[in-house]
């Protein structure tokens, strides 16, 4: 307890500086905010110390994003195996799997290998690998994690990895990646998916697992009506294919695809769990699909994913420079957190411009929060989420290395 006392010569105290020792008072330590970082110490950190550009996270609004999805896949018997192309995260991984997930789905081998050396199991890597590089570490993945899931989309890569998983004694658990819409991969439905699934069934170091179909389109169509058709169309043929691989005697157990903007429409068409990602976070291309109401604006989920960056200039009217430009990802369709009527353009590697017609302008210094259009590419320039409750800081979680041969 402060004795009147002591309150009193704390108060006088600062009369007792002199000028030096009280400009000293106020520096700031940079790097003792890192000290503490280090230390988990978080006490007293707020958004105002923190570096920028930079990732904060509303804790309080992922983890309502986080327990929607799971009580969701709870009541309607979906299962999920969220995807982490998004945070790229162990700490939101575990998370994840704690509330449900099956284990992590991963786009890249280096995401995979991340995850299950982490501890995860049961992670799909959804793109097959293609490559030296990638087959060998696909295989050496395998023989390391044996509930690791991989897909194909090609005979090569079926017998490419094959043959890996047989010279290191391995057997690895695989897919058959069936096209829904895009073109960008996915083997034919029907019959030929039949035949790629029997072709990896009697593979001797693979063993078939089931099928896989993700719609990319379907996920962003607007309008809920015209977003179910449109997954209807692209899904609809490699949960069928999954039906003939089943009706033709093989374990085609899974059938996974789907993605945050079908996560209500997905079970429906017959998939067995969800590989949705975007719903942790919420990006702005997300934020206006629609919503099964009929609402424009599909709040499902909510935005719990912030670039942080500060006003480093303000010598024109109703315009300030920020400090985030190509290298941050800033887009023109990004959007000022709390102000949209405030317009973001990009003004090179390193600045942006935020731009208003009426109304209050910002102060130099000011930390202004941009909501990404595509969350992706945005995480992928960071190292680092800052995990905030209101404007303290009270954890901060490493994003997957960028550097490195082996983070490809
Ligand atoms: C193969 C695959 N599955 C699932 C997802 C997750 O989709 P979303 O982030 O829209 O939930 C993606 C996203 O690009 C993907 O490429």
């Amino acid at each position: 307890m402060l004795t009147r006392r002591r309150a009193i010569s704390s108060l006088a105290m600062p009369a007792l500086l002199s000028s030096k020792e009280k400009a000293k008072s106020k520096a700031f330590h940079y790097a003792e905010v890192e000290a503490k970082i280090a230390r988990k110490d978080y006490k007293g950190i707020t958004k105002d110390d923190l570096p920028t550009p930079s990732l904060v996270i509303d804790k309080s609004i992922l983890e309502r994003n986080l327990n929607f999805m799971a009580k969701h896949c709870q009541n309607t018997g979906i299962a999920i195996r969220a995807h982490c192309k998004i945070h790229k995260s162990v700490d939101l991984a575990r998370r994840q799997v704690a509330l449900g997930s099956l284990g992590i789905s991963c786009a890249t081998i280096a995401e995979a290998e991340l995850m299950s050396g982490a501890g995860i199991r049961n992670i799909l890597h959804t793109c097959q690998p293609a490559g030296k590089n990638k087959i060998w570490r696909a295989a050496d993945l395998a023989k390391k994690d044996p509930t690791a899931l991989f897909v194909a989309d090609d005979p090569t890569t079926v017998e490419l990895l094959d043959e890996a998983a047989g010279v290191l004694g391995a057997r690895i658990r695989t897919l058959v990646d069936i096209h829904a819409g895009l073109t960008r991969h996915g083997h034919a439905a029907g019959k030929p998916g039949l035949a790629l699934a029997q072709k990896v069934a009697s593979s001797k170091n693979l063993q078939f697992s089931g099928i896989m179909g993700y719609s990319g389109a379907a996920s962003h169509t607007k309008g809920w009506q015209e977003r179910r058709a449109h997954s209807m169309k692209d899904v609809g043929p490699v949960v069928e294919t999954a039906r003939l691989c089943q009706k033709s005697g093989l374990d085609a157990a899974i059938i996974t695809g789907g993605s945050t903007g079908t996560y209500n429409i997905d079970k429906e068409i017959g998939l067995t769990e969800l590989q949705a990602g975007s719903y942790v976070f919420m990006d702005s291309a997300y934020n206006h699909i629609g919503k099964k109401s009929g609402d424009t604006r599909y709040d499902d989920f909510a935005t719990s994913l912030h670039v942080l960056t500060t006003v480093i200039s303000r010598n024109h009217p109703n315009q300030v420079t920020i400090d985030a430009g190509n290298k941050a990802m800033l887009k023109p369709t990004d959007q000022v957190a709390g102000r949209p009527e405030v317009k973001v353009e990009n003004q090179g590697a390193e600045f942006g411009i935020l731009r208003w017609q009426d109304g209050n302008g910002f102060t130099l210094g000011e930390k202004v929060e941009l909501i990404t259009t595509n969350l992706d590419t945005t995480t992928n320039c960071y190292d680092r989420y800052y995990v905030c409750e209101g404007n303290n800081l009270v954890d901060v979680w490493p994003i997957m290395g960028r550097s490195g041969a082996l983070q490809r």
